[in-house]
């Protein structure tokens, strides 16, 4: 298997990552699941309001043990396929994403770069005579080296000031694409994300696509993707959401960004600082 062009691909990301080569992934943007179904929680959903957070058997495990285990088995699998220096940013739950960097970065796989935040924007209220209402999102930004320099990333691709904070807004609940997946991710925040780590052209890699988020912002900013998904239901809708960026994309994405390499890239940069 290789990663000259774009794939979703049905499977166990295990499984499927183990046949792609080494050091061929530019960026890694995966939404794992966080092992919180079942115990208690609760979430919203538009069709149903306020229910049990149970998202299916995808994102139950036997014992956190269990489930600590397999998400380092799948870093071990990110950090052979990354390019050396390159990052990934990888949504968890705020109640171990911070451990897990921790000891990603303890165990010599990957250095932690920042934790990134997203706070809920339009989140809608719950009976909060009892609790403190969970009103974020939380990823835990990575790099593939384990030295501790700021400049040796492979990509890191100034935005606009407002945009290169590690809060960043997350707007729940769009009217415009009605959610396909019941933790779908606002396309928004994928794409600036993709804009950061990566360039147009590069390859991207989400191992828990689900509706498809990152390819699709993929997709709008011209970059390649890998996007792995075992869920037969949420492949098929993920297919179809990019078939129909494809259809109604009418601008051929390599004329929709220009190409700004990383040397470019950091002129503008220190431009800007009037270097
Ligand atoms: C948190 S959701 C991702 C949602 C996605 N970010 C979006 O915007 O739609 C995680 C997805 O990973 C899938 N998944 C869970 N374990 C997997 C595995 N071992 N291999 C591939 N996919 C898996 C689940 O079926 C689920 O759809």
């Amino acid at each position: 298997m290789n990663t000259n062009h774009s794939q979703i691909i049905r499977g166990d990301c295990l499984e499927v990552m183990a046949k792609l080569p080494s050091q061929s992934v530019d960026f890694i943007c995966s939404d794992l699941p966080y092992n919180i179904s079942g115990k208690g929680g609760t979430t919203y959903s538009t069709k149903h309001g306020f229910v049990p957070a149970d998202f299916g058997e995808w994102d139950k495990w036997k014992s956190d043990e269990a489930y600590l285990e397999f998400v380092f088995q799948v870093c071990a699998e990110y950090r052979r396929l990354l390019k050396p220096n390159a990052s990934a940013v990888l949504f968890l739950s705020y109640y171990k994403g911070g451990w897990i960097a921790y000891e990603l970065e303890r165990r010599g796989l990957f250095r932690f770069r920042s934790p990134i935040v997203f706070p809920k924007r339009n989140l809608k209220e719950v009976n909060l005579q009892r609790k403190l209402q969970a009103a974020f999102e939380y990823a835990v930004w990575l790099s593939n080296d384990r030295k501790s320099s700021e400049y040796g990333l492979r990509t890191f691709n100034c935005l606009h000031p407002t945009l290169m904070r590690n809060v960043m807004d997350y707007s729940l609940y769009s009217t415009s694409e009605p959610a396909i997946h019941p933790t779908q991710k606002p396309l928004e925040v994928i794409k600036r994300l993709v804009k950061i780590f990566s360039n147009p052209g590069d390859v991207v890699l989400d191992s828990f696509a689900g509706g498809g988020t990152t390819p699709l912002a993929c997709l709008q900013t011209n970059r390649r993707y890998l996007a792995i998904e075992k869920d037969g239901r949420y492949f098929r809708k993920m297919k179809k959401r990019l078939e129909n960026q494809e259809r109604t994309q009418t601008v051929k994405p390599s004329t929709r960004e220009p190409y700004v390499s990383p040397a470019a890239n950091l002129i503008s940069r220190m431009k800007r600082w009037g270097a």
